[in-house]
Formats: C-alpha cells, sequence, structure tokens
C-alpha cells in the first residue's frame, strides 16, 4: 500500500533559558491514505511537536517528513506552507474560528485563502454544516454558537480543501464528555466520508480505540500501541 505520510528519525530540540530539551528523540511514523492513527502520551511529552512537524507548521532539527514518498524539504518556509495549505487540515483544541465571520464564512476561509470560492464551495459548506448538525446555524457568529457547535464547525472547516491529511490536537480537550463523544462520531465520519488520512492526538481512550492504528509518544519516541477496532 502506498503512503501518504512518512516520518524517519524526527528530532526535535528547543533552546530554553534553562538549556536544550530534547523533546523528539528519534520518531518514526507513517499513515496510508484514507487511514487513521491515534497518539496518546503525558502532557509534554511532544504530541503537539510532532504533529506542527507533520503538518509543516514547524521543522524538525534532524530527519525527514516524506509526502507521498517525496521528501518535503523541511528547512524550506515555502515549502512547508505549500504543503500545509494544500495538503492539511488542522483542528485545535480552541476553534480558531474568526469571531466577526458567520459558520458558513468561516468554513469558506481556506477555500478563499488559495482563490475565487465558488457555488460549488459554497454548497459543499452548506453540506458539511448540514453534516455537522448545524443546518440552521450557517449565518450566526461564532459568539452565537455553543462551545461543541463552535468546535463543529472548526472540525468542518479542516476538511473544506479536500486535504490529504487532517491534523487534530485534542479537538474535544474543552468539551464535556457527551459533546466530545459526538463530536468524536462526527470527525471520523467526515474522514469516512472524504477519504484523508488522520492524525489524532487524544486524551480519549474509547476515541483512540478507534483509529487503525494507535501510538504512545514516550521518551521522545512513538511506541506501537497497536491496532484499534477499524
Ligand atoms: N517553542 C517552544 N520552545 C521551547 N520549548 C517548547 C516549545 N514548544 C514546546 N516546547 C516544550 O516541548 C515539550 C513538549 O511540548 P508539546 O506541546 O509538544 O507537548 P504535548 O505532548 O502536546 O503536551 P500537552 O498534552 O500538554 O498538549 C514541553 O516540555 C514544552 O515545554
Ligand atoms: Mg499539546
Amino acid at each position: 500500500m502506498s503512503v501518504l505520510l512518512e516520518a524517519r528519525d524526527l528530532h526535535k530540540s528547543f533552546r530554553r533559558t534553562d538549556g536544550v530539551v530534547e523533546v523528539l528523540r528519534g520518531v518514526d511514523f507513517r499513515l496510508e491514505p484514507g487511514r487513521t492513527a491515534a497518539v496518546t502520551g503525558r502532557s509534554g511529552s511532544g504530541k503537539s511537536t510532532l504533529l506542527n512537524i507533520l503538518g509543516g507548521l514547524d521543522k524538525p532539527t534532524t530527519g525527514d517528513v516524506l509526502v507521498d514518498g517525496v521528501p518535503l524539504p523541511v528547512g524550506d518556509k515555502n515549502a512547508r506552507a505549500r504543503w500545509r495549505s494544500e495538503g492539511v487540515g488542522f483542528v485545535f483544541q480552541f476553534h480558531f474560528l474568526l469571531p466577526d465571520f458567520t459558520a458558513l464564512e468561516n468554513l469558506l476561509v481556506p477555500v478563499r485563502s488559495r482563490g475565487e470560492v465558488t457555488a460549488a464551495d459554497r454548497e459543499r459548506a452548506g453540506a458539511f454544516l448540514d453534516h455537522m448538525g448545524l443546518a440552521g446555524r450557517a449565518s450566526h457568529l461564532p459568539g452565537e454558537l455553543s462551545g461543541g457547535e463552535q468546535q463543529r464547525v472548526a472540525v468542518a472547516r479542516a476538511f473544506m480543501n479536500r486535504p490529504a491529511l487532517v491534523l487534530a490536537d485534542e479537538p474535544f480537550g474543552n468539551l464535556d464528555a457527551a459533546n466530545g463523544a459526538r463530536l468524536g462520531d462526527l470527525l471520523m465520519a467526515l474522514h469516512r466520508q472524504e477519504g484523508v488520512g488522520l492524525v489524532l492526538v487524544t486524551h480519549d481512550e474509547r476515541l483512540a480505540e478507534r483509529a487503525d492504528r494507535r501510538w504512545h509518544l514516550e521518551d521522545g519516541r512513538l511506541q506501537d500501541a497497536g491496532g484499534g477496532a477499524a
């Protein structure tokens, strides 16, 4: 099977006032197209650092990231930005919706950043809102939505540009258990519908179990935590 995303021997160090911390110490990772991987690990173990490198937001100190088998020139900011905008959708713990834009307009932001918004894009955004149970909320501002609803918009936004990969970093961390579980269902359904690769950082064991592969980040390395239910 082809490999959508591969990381080889990633190392990442941060220079801090108290010295250099080596957060990633030889991470190897691979994800096939359309598959899901869950990453768990204690706070500070480097999960966000890893996701940021996989998504081109940050570069490793050493090591390689390969997209479709082709090395991403990780030192090249523009190449990373291209990978980010064309290949990756992000969901963070905080939604980062634009407060003055309606739910629908927020979904169109990533589309707009790549060019003209077409009628088909608007239709797709509307269908996503329907899918997320937000049919009547298209013209609402984020401030008029609940936390769970805001996060549903943020999840849908990550898929708008038809990325090859969605990276979700504790997307339900701010939600109560019931809302988190519901959003987990919606995220997995959207991932399946769109056939997109998904890497999910989560503390939620039940959600992690639904991924095709499970990884645990510890001592700067990814340990294979087995296959999930899928
Ligand atoms: N830009 C930075 N400069 C210095 N240190 C950093 C930087 N970013 C992260 N770190 C350090 O790297 C380590 C890993 O951070 P990271 O945010 O990746 O952890 P995490 O596993 O996502 O934790 P959490 O579960 O709390 O989100 C931490 O010790 C953090 O302080
Ligand atoms: Mg984190």
